[in-house]
């Protein structure tokens, strides 16, 4: 998998810099590519909030720094580590910027993992900088939580940090289908389930669930209409099957029927529901709400507590 670290240390030959290089060292040996940005010797500065990413230009934001080097990156990118020093108690200031300029593309698109390395004087100061990689990227964004990995004081470079940091690097796998979300749909007494699959419109609307929409039969769908998210038009196909759900040009859609005569749609599939569950959507009154919701847990919680422990 393509493996994106951003590394929030100043410090060339630091300690953060060697915990980035023994996991990158051990990724590459299991095969995976892996991009390293220095964030601090790029110049990325801090979020404008003045929203025109999501306002005027479809998540793009409007400065033109150096994060043009990494957007590329983490659109192809898999997985995603964050290294930082700690710097009172949180990440460096350098990586904070780069990471409140993820607003913009709103991540993720193939995005599936994380991991976080910090390296610190002291132990037992990670809560800050666990806060945010929890809360940000394992909840908001939804990536599956490869790790933790701390070292303070003289545990820092030593060579039981870097095997096992090494070691983690090459047990990293593939993302699977075991992984994957499934969506939720909800219409009163109904409750049906669809893996969402890995394009960019599943994973834009991952992260804008919950959601409510309502749309009457057509007698082949439910149409429902949905503020315009993120999609790759080139991602679109050509006619549907019984069961698929849909998401672009500002509609959710639930093709329950007419695959045979869908040849001339172009259609943007997010997911699809099987025969059993497509039979329960077909069976709902003409008029209906669905409420749109992501299964839990599908994010596996990191043991934080285990980490507090060690002050
Ligand atoms: C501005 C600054 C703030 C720091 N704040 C903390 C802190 O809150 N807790 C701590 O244990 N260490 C703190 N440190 C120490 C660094 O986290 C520690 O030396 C780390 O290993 C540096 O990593 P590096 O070699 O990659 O730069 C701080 C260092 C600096 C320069």
């Amino acid at each position: 998998m393509n493996i994106v670290i951003l590394n929030g240390s100043p410090r060339p030959h630091g300690n953060t810099a060697a915990m980035v290089a023994a996991y990158r060292e051990g990724a590459e040996s299991a095969g995976h590519k892996v991009i390293v940005f220095d964030v601090c010797r790029m110049h990325v500065a801090g979020c404008l909030a003045c929203e025109y990413c999501h306002t005027k230009e479809q998540r793009t934001c409007i400065q033109k720094d150096d994060m043009q080097q990494i957007y590329p990156a983490l659109d192809e990118a898999d997985m995603l580590v964050l290294a930082s020093p700690v710097y009172y108690h949180g990440l460096s200031g350098q990586l904070k910027c780069v990471i409140d300029r993820i607003y913009a593309p709103g991540y993720p698109r193939r995005l599936r993992k994380a991991a976080l390395l910090l390296s610190s004087g002291s132990k037992g100061v990670y809560g800050g900088a666990v806060y945010t990689y929890q809360h940000s990227f394992l909840g908001w964004l939804h990536l599956e939580d490869m790790g933790v990995f701390v070292a303070a004081g003289d545990e820092n470079k030593s060579p039981q940090l870097l095997e096992r940091l090494r070691a983690a690097g090459a047990a990293l796998t593939d993302p699977d289908d075991h992984n994957i979300a499934r969506l939720v749909i909800r219409a009163g007494d109904v409750e049906v389930k669809a893996s969402l699959n890995q394009t960019q419109a599943a994973r834009d609307l991952m992260n804008r669930l919950p959601l409510t929409v309502s749309g009457t039969d057509s007698g082949v769908d439910y149409c429902c209409e949905l503020k315009e998210g993120a999609f790759d038009e080139a991602e679109k196909q050509q006619g549907w099957s019984d069961g698929d759900v849909s998401v672009a040009d500002g509609w959710f859609a639930i093709l329950h029927s007419g695959q045979e005569q869908s040849q001339g749609c172009r259609v943007m599939v997010v997911a699809h529901l099987d025969e059993a569950a497509n039979a329960q959507i077909r069976a709902l009154p003409q008029q209906a709400t669905f409420e749109l919701s992501l299964e839990e847990p599908y994010v596996s919680a990191h043991d934080f507590e285990s980490l507090e422990g060690q002050s």
